[in-house]
């Protein structure tokens, strides 16, 4: 698949002399929804900001639709849009000139129907005469996407969209994310709401202290990394798991009522019939089962902590 970012042996040292990008290659592929998940300090915004040509690599080379963002910095920035991690529109200004004012400033000439759609996909069209300053914190945020969308870029980063944004806006922004992805923007978000990557991302990277630990397809991860549990309800209490059972994983709840059995969905069998012939003739019986799979979450915790 064509790729619009194309990072090559990046790596960043801040003034200071901290290491936060230590020898990146990534290629963004047109088209898609990216999520990077990683802790704080692993170095996601620093990422973003090398790829907008905002913080200058140490070491390597990054390429937007082709172009080097550093040498070709005007004509390469026009087709990205930012919204940074960071609040910071404390302006008297209202909405709608502060949005067509950033369309203004990638030399865009005017296109009211346009703007007038990006603010009421962000909810934001019945503030659009209000100032900056009289907005809530989530409304500002999402003043900061309608920017960010102002000049309709081809390739959108989002450093922690959705921070501070209630759970229905949330949903009404991933909507907006998805509607953009089909229109054919290619978008990078960062997030540290797990279950937004899962709802939303095509393909999940994970970035630990300045490294790239792994990216991939987010459903082949979950698959390759995800495990999946049979919960049993049993019909009588069990105080000990019978001996005949103990080839098996499984694990007696303390109320002695449930057990679960963990299985790797990878596996060639589950071994699930030979638990249930086993149950059977340990004359176990259960009322009710229900499966749980393995979140996004829970991926990403172990796989950090390993790291
Ligand atoms: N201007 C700077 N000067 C020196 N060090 C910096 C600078 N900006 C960031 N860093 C350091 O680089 C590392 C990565 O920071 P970065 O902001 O990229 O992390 P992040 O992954 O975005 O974290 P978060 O999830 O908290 O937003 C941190 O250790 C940070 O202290
Ligand atoms: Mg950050």
């Amino acid at each position: 698949m064509e790729s619009i970012v194309s990072i090559r042996n990046l790596s960043k040292t801040y003034a200071g002399g901290f290491k936060a990008l230590n020898n990146i290659n990534l290629e963004i592929r047109k088209g898609e929804i990216i999520a990077l998940l990683g802790p704080n300090g692993a170095g996601k915004t620093t990422l973003i900001s090398a790829i907008c040509g905002i913080v200058s690599p140490s070491e390597g080379e990054i390429l937007v639709d082709g172009k080097d963002i550093i040498k070709d910095f005007r004509s390469t920035r026009s087709i990205i849009g930012l919204v940074p991690q960071e609040l910071t529109t404390e302006s008297f200004a209202s909405v709608l000139s502060t949005v067509n004012f950033s369309r203004g400033l990638f030399g865009k000439s005017p296109n009211p129907e346009y703007i007038e759609q990006v603010l009421r996909d962000l909810s934001l069209w019945e503030k659009k005469d209000n100032k900056i300053i009289e907005l809530s914190g989530g409304m500002k945020r999402r003043v900061l996407i309608a920017k960010a969308l102002s000049h309709e870029p081809r390739v959108l980063f989002l450093d922690e969209p959705t921070a501070g944004v209630d759970v229905e806006l949330r949903k009404d922004m991933w909507a907006l994310v998805r509607k953009l992805r089909e229109s054919g923007v290619t978008i990078i978000l960062t997030t540290h709401y797990i279950e937004e990557a899962e709802e939303i991302a095509d393909r999940i990277g994970v970035v630990t202290r300045g490294e790239i630990l792994l990216v991939e397809e987010k459903d082949e991860l979950m698959r390759k990394l995800g495990k999946k549990q049979l919960i049993l309800e049993l019909t009588r209490t069990l105080t000990a798991l019978p001996e005949s059972l103990s080839a098996h994983q499984l694990l007696l709840s303390d109320d002695g009522q449930q057990l679960t059995y963990t299985y790797d969905t990878q596996g060639e069998r589950t071994g699930i019939t030979s638990l249930m012939d086993d149950l059977r003739s340990a004359g176990i019986g259960f009322k009710d089962m229900q499966t749980k799979q393995s979140s996004l979450e829970e991926i990403f915790v172990k796989l950090v902590e390993e790291s």
